[in-house]
């Protein structure tokens, strides 16, 4: 997909200051770090236009990318950040939920796992998350130019055995530096947005 038009159209830290405009949204969620925001930037072909960061915890908001007045990508903060305080920890999980709980527009997550790793305690109550709100889950294995493309399926399988995920459920491998993946998952999050 061509992206000509995209903003970033609000940043927030509270429900007060969602869109109203009742666009689909597809959100972005995962560790910090795995690549939410340079996803974003992949996916609509901009370079910096979400801040991304060589360390962890750089998305610190809820910030709403409109692409084409069509819908909006969601970059949320990263969990898992090793240095956050509790307190910092604790601001996240309030802020994530208020927005994932029953939010009528948002269509589907993108949950982003790293393919080098297998998931870990925090992604699994990501994921449980995501179900127990009866959200559609695309599942994206990022960072998939670090390992040789003979491995990938073999990663593959550890992320979908761990999430205990269907055989057949599909795991989008995705990179930011080579654009694998890019179509795929426009076309997913497309067909959950038209
Ligand atoms: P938080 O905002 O802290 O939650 O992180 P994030 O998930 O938004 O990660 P971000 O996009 O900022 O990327 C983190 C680091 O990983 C940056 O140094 C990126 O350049 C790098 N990175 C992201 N995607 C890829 C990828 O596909 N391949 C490689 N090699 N590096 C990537
Ligand atoms: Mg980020």
């Amino acid at each position: 997909m061509t992206v000509n038009n995209v903003t970033l159209e609000a940043t927030v830290v509270a429900k007060s200051g969602f869109p109203t405009k009742g666009l689909p949204e597809v959100a972005l969620c995962g560790r910090s770090n795995v690549g939410k925001s340079s996803l974003i930037n992949t996916l609509v072909s901009r370079k910096s236009l979400a801040r991304t960061s060589q360390s962890p915890g750089k998305t610190r908001t809820i910030n709403f990318y409109n692409v084409e007045d069509a819908l909006y990508l969601v970059d949320l903060p990263g969990y898992g950040y090793a240095k956050a305080s509790k307190t910092e920890s604790q601001k996240w999980g309030a802020m994530i939920e208020g927005y994932l709980k029953g939010r009528g527009e948002l269509r589907a997550i993108a949950l982003l796992l790293d393919i080098r790793h297998k998931p870990n305690a925090n992604d699994l109550m990501m994921y449980d998350f995501i179900k127990h709100y009866g959200y559609k889950m695309l599942t994206v294995a990022t960072k998939a130019d670090k390992i040789a493309r003979g491995k990938v399926l073999t990663h593959l399988k550890v992320i979908r055995d761990t999430l205990q995920l269907h055989a057949d459920a599909p795991i989008i491998p995705f990179s930011s530096e080579t654009k694998t993946g890019r179509d795929e998952l426009w076309c997913a999050i497309r067909e959950e947005t038209t």
